[in-house]
């Protein structure tokens, strides 16, 4: 794999769209609407510029940072996607092996296409994402089934009442998997595969019925609005994630870059904050993480991956992201990411 994948994400990304098949590929790069916040979501870093520090001394960087006391070697994480089959026939369990090996957190989507067991078993540490469905007893079902896997904290998506309107997946028609996938980790008591339901009925109560199922931390996915964020510090959630669901599900909403700096001020250091959306570079990472984000996501630029080399694609988008914050760091004359502050980075005109 290697250099051959790639010299940069949009290398990974443009080898992965001639391998594809163009209806998968659609629906790995495609949002909803106008794709006006995919958009927005990468343009937003474009929009920010650095003011670096010099003669710091800063010597070896240190990219370790510890998340509900899982310990990574960089502040990157994988988002959770759905359906890794299409992009590579090994799927999630490649995915896994390939975060293990670069030793972050996979968040496993509550749509892959291989077992949460499957995937524990091929590495860790994982988090389990979860779409709360009306159905209580299933949500249990399916909760007690991953952390009985391994699944060290629960993302629960909090932007999906209803699904977004992806129209390239409506001019193809594509609306399901392919024969032989199913989404395994939806198998109800009986084995039955129950259908992803985006529930419209859900509020500020679930948190205390998801704990009253687990111990493990729960983060929210999806909170743009920093009355949001104070409302998830007073209900006791571990964590909040910044997020537009990659500019998949409201269109028009704003960059998360431009949405984090809020709410990272109503968290106010009682949570960590987590981001996601747009990061395609080492510097991308430094900006939101200066901007106060204790670590950041990445969603497609991981399909990217997996789709021209399996695991091993994967990794090297990890170890390009970790070599490209480690030289960024040391550019800014920073040596832990926990010390970078937001006066590094300044909001200009983009380029
Ligand atoms: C997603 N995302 C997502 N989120 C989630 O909570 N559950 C899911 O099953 C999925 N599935 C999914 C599929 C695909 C193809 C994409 C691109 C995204 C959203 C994902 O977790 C994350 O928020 C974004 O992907 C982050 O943006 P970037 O890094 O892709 O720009």
């Amino acid at each position: 794999a290697s250099d051959e994948v790639g010299l940069n994400l949009a290398d990974v990304a443009e080898a992965a769209r001639r391998r594809l098949n163009p209806v998968h590929w659609d629906f790995f790069a495609g949002g909803a609407g106008d794709e006006r916040t995919l958009r927005a979501n990468e343009a937003a870093f474009g929009r920010r510029w650095l003011r670096p520090r010099v003669l710091r001394g800063v010597g070896e960087r240190d990219l370790r940072v510890s998340l509900f006391g899982s310990p990574l070697s960089m502040p990157v994480l994988i988002a959770p996607t759905a359906f890794h089959r299409l992009a590579h026939p090994d799927g999630e369990v490649a995915t896994a092996r390939a975060a293990a090996d670069a030793g972050t957190v996979m968040v496993v989507s509550m749509a892959a296409t291989r077992s949460v067991e499957e995937i524990a078993a091929a590495g860790g540490p994982l988090w389990f994402q979860l779409y709360p469905h009306t159905d209580l007893g299933f949500t249990t079902t399916v909760v007690r089934r991953a952390v009985a896997a391994g699944c060290r904290a629960l993302v629960v998506t909090v932007d999906s009442p209803v699904f977004g309107r992806r129209e390239r997946d409506l001019r193809h028609g594509f609306v399901d998997l392919p024969p032989g996938m199913v989404c395994e980790n939806m198998r109800d008591a009986s084995g039955r595969v129950r259908d992803i339901e985006m529930n419209a009925r859900v509020s500020w109560e679930l948190v205390s019925v998801l704990r009253r199922l687990t111990t493990v931390p729960i983060l929210l996915k999806g909170v743009l609005h920093p009355e949001d964020a104070r409302l998830a510090v007073e209900h006791g959630v571990d964590g909040v994630l910044v997020s537009n669901h990659g500019g998949r599900q409201l269109d028009g909403v704003t960059a998360t870059l431009d949405a984090l700096p809020a709410v990272v001020a109503a968290v106010d250091g009682r949570l960590p904050v987590l981001v996601d959306g747009g990061l395609r570079r080492g510097t991308d990472v430094l900006v939101a993480l200066a901007l106060g984000a204790t670590a950041v996501l990445v969603g497609r630029p991981v399909l990217w991956g997996l789709a021209v080399a399996g695991a091993a694609g994967v990794r090297h988008v990890l170890d390009l992201l970790r070599t490209d914050l480690d030289r960024a760091l040391a550019l800014v004359g920073v040596a832990r990411p926990g010390d970078l502050s937001a006066d590094l980075v300044v909001s200009g005109a983009p380029g």
